[in-house]
C-alpha cells in the first residue's frame, strides 16, 4: 500500500480539490497519511491570493527538500493556484520538485504521478481547456464525507476584481450540469452527508456558461432542496452584482436554506469599490441587504474586507468601519491589501504604508470582535438547532457543531445519545468569540425553534 501526504493552503475550493485528489489517488492504491516521513507521494495544494500564502508555501517546501534528498523515490508535486501562476519558475526555484500542476488538472493527478514514475523527468502541467465541459465524474467513496459536504457547482471567475489573481489562476467561469450535481448530492447523502454547501468563487453566476440547458442559480437551489435527505443547504461565495431577487425569494421559500449569507463587501467606500472594479456602489449593496433582511429578518451576515487598497484615505477607511457597523456582520475575513503579480491593481502604487495597513486591520478586527459579541448576546438563554460535526475540543464540552446561522456550537451532555450528523437542540449559556456554548436543551424547552417544512415551496 502506497501513502500520500496532502497539504492544503487557500480557500474551500482548494480543500475540495485536495479531497478530490485524495479520492482519485485512493482508487490508484494510495492511502492518506498524516506523516510526511512515511509518504511515497507528497502533494502541496497551493494558494497565491496574498503574498503571505506564497511565503508559507515556500517555507513548507524548504522543509520537504531534505526528505526528497534522502529519498529520491519520493514524488513531490505542487498543485493549485501558485502552480498555475508561476509554472516553470517554480521548477527553476525548486529543482527537486517532480511536477507543477494547476487547479484545472486536479482530475489528472494519478496520470501526473504515473508520468513521473514512467519518465523520471520533472514537468509543468498547467493551463485551461476552453472547450471542455466542467464535469467531475462520480467515484465510489471509501469513507463518509462527514455531516457537512462541499459540492463544486461552478469553477473559475469572470469578475476580474483589480486586486485578485483568481480569474488568472482558475480561468473562466464554467458550471456543472445540474443533473450531475443532483447525482453527486444523492451520492453524498447516501454516505451520511446532511448539509450540502454549494461551492464556487461566484456561485450566483451559476448557469451562465458551460451548460447545455442553462438554469439560473436559484433554480438549482430549489432542485437541491428537493433531494431527500438534504437537511441543510448553504452556498459560498456570493457576489453582490449577481445576487438576484429570485435568490432572495428562495431564502424565503426554501426551509432548509439556512439563514446565513457570506456577501463580501471589500470596502465601504464608493471610490475604492470602483478602483477594485466591484461594479456596485455601497448604496446598492446596502439596498440588497435591506431587501434580504425584510424577507429573512434573522439572517446572519458575514463578509470579506480589504484594508489599505491603493489610494485608501483615512476617510475611505472610515466608510468601511461604517458599513461593518451598519450591517452588523456576525463575522468577517479581514485582509491587508497585498499586491499580486499580473493583476491590474499591481500597476498602481501600493500607496498605503505597511504600518497604516496593519493599524487599519487591527481596527477592523477590534470592531468585528465587538460586533460578534453584540450579535452573540442575542442567543443567550435561547434554544438553537445544531448539526453535530464531531467531538468538541473545548474542555468540559462533548460535541461541536454549527447552528443554521453558521455560529460554532459546543455542547455539554449527550455522550450516550448523540453522534455526528445528528441535529439537536442546545440551550445557549454563554458565548465565546463566534461560538455558542451550553447544554443540550430539554425537550420541553425546545419551543424557540419553529417547526420545519420538509419540502421546498416553489
Ligand atoms: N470570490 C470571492 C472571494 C475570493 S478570494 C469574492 O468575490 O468575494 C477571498 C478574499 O480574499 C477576497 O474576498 C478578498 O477579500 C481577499 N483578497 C483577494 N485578493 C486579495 C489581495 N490581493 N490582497 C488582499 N486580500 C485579497
Ligand atoms: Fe476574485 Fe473578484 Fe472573482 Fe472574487 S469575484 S474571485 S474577488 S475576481
Ligand atoms: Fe487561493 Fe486559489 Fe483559492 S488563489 S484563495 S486557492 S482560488
Amino acid at each position: 500500500m502506497k501513502q500520500v501526504y496532502l497539504d492544503t493552503f487557500g480557500c474551500q475550493m482548494n480543500v475540495a480539490d485536495t479531497d478530490r485528489m485524495e479520492l482519485i489517488l485512493f482508487h490508484s492504491g494510495y492511502r492518506r497519511t498524516q506523516e510526511k516521513e512515511d509518504a511515497d507521494l507528497i502533494l502541496v495544494n497551493t494558494c497565491s491570493i496574498r503574498e503571505k500564502a506564497e511565503q508559507k508555501t515556500f517555507s513548507l517546501f524548504g522543509g520537504l527538500k531534505p526528505l526528497k534528498m534522502a529519498n529520491p523515490d519520493l514524488i513531490l508535486g505542487l498543485t493549485g493556484c501558485l502552480g498555475q501562476q508561476d509554472g516553470e519558475k517554480l521548477l527553476q526555484r525548486m529543482p527537486y520538485l517532480d511536477f507543477v500542476m494547476g487547479p484545472d488538472q486536479v482530475d489528472g493527478i494519478a496520470e501526473a504521478v504515473d508520468r513521473v514514475r514512467d519518465t523520471g523527468k520533472s514537468f509543468v502541467w498547467t493551463g485551461f481547456d476552453k472547450e471542455k465541459a466542467y464535469t467531475i465524474p462520480e467515484l465510489a467513496l471509501p469513507k463518509s464525507p462527514g455531516p457537512s459536504a462541499f459540492v463544486n457547482i461552478i469553477k473559475g471567475c469572470d469578475k476580474f476584481c483589480t486586486f485578485c489573481v483568481v480569474p488568472f489562476t482558475r480561468g473562466r467561469e464554467k458550471s456543472r450540469e445540474p443533473e450531475e450535481l443532483y447525482g453527486e448530492i444523492r451520492h453524498l447523502v447516501d454516505h451520511g452527508a446532511k448539509e450540502i454547501i454549494l461551492l464556487g468563487q461566484n456561485v450566483n453566476s451559476y448557469g451562465k456558461r458551460g451548460l447545455k440547458n442553462p438554469i439560473p442559480f436559484h433554480e438549482l437551489l430549489y432542485g437541491v432542496a428537493k433531494i431527500p435527505g438534504v437537511e441543510r443547504l448553504r452556498f459560498t461565495t456570493s457576489h453582490p452584482n449577481d445576487f438576484t431577487r429570485e435568490t432572495i425569494r428562495a431564502y424565503r421559500d426554501i426551509d432548509i436554506l439556512v439563514n446565513h449569507l457570506h456577501l463580501p463587501v471589500q470596502s465601504g467606500n464608493n471610490e475604492m469599490l470602483q478602483a477594485m472594479r466591484r461594479d456596485h456602489t455601497i448604496e446598492e449593496y446596502r439596498d440588497l441587504l435591506f431587501e434580504l433582511k425584510s424577507e429573512v429578518p434573522d439572517i446572519s451576515l458575514s463578509t470579506d474586507i480589504i484594508v489599505g487598497f491603493p489610494g485608501e484615505s483615512d476617510a475611505a477607511f472610515d466608510d468601511t468601519l461604517k458599513i461593518m457597523q451598519e450591517v452588523g456582520y456576525s463575522s468577517s475575513f479581514m485582509f491587508a491589501y497585498s499586491p499580486r503579480p499580473g493583476t491590474p491593481a499591481n500597476e498602481l502604487p501600493d500607496s498605503v504604508p505597511l504600518e497604516t495597513k496593519k493599524h487599519r486591520l487591527q481596527e477592523t478586527i477590534a470592531l468585528q470582535s465587538r460586533l460578534t459579541a453584540e450579535q452573540g448576546k442575542a442567543f443567550i438563554r435561547k434554544n438553537v438547532e445544531v448539526l453535530i460535526e464531531g467531538r468538541s475540543s473545548k474542555p468540559g464540552y462533548a460535541f461541536k457543531g454549527r447552528n443554521p446561522q453558521y455560529w460554532g456550537a459546543n455542547i455539554q451532555g449527550g455522550e450516550e445519545t448523540i453522534k455526528a450528523g445528528d441535529t439537536v437542540t442546545m440551550q445557549v449559556e454563554n458565548v465565546s468569540g463566534h461560538s455558542l456554548n451550553g447544554p443540550l436543551a430539554r425537550e420541553a424547552d425546545s419551543k424557540d425553534i419553529p417547526p420545519r417544512k420538509t419540502v421546498a415551496r416553489q
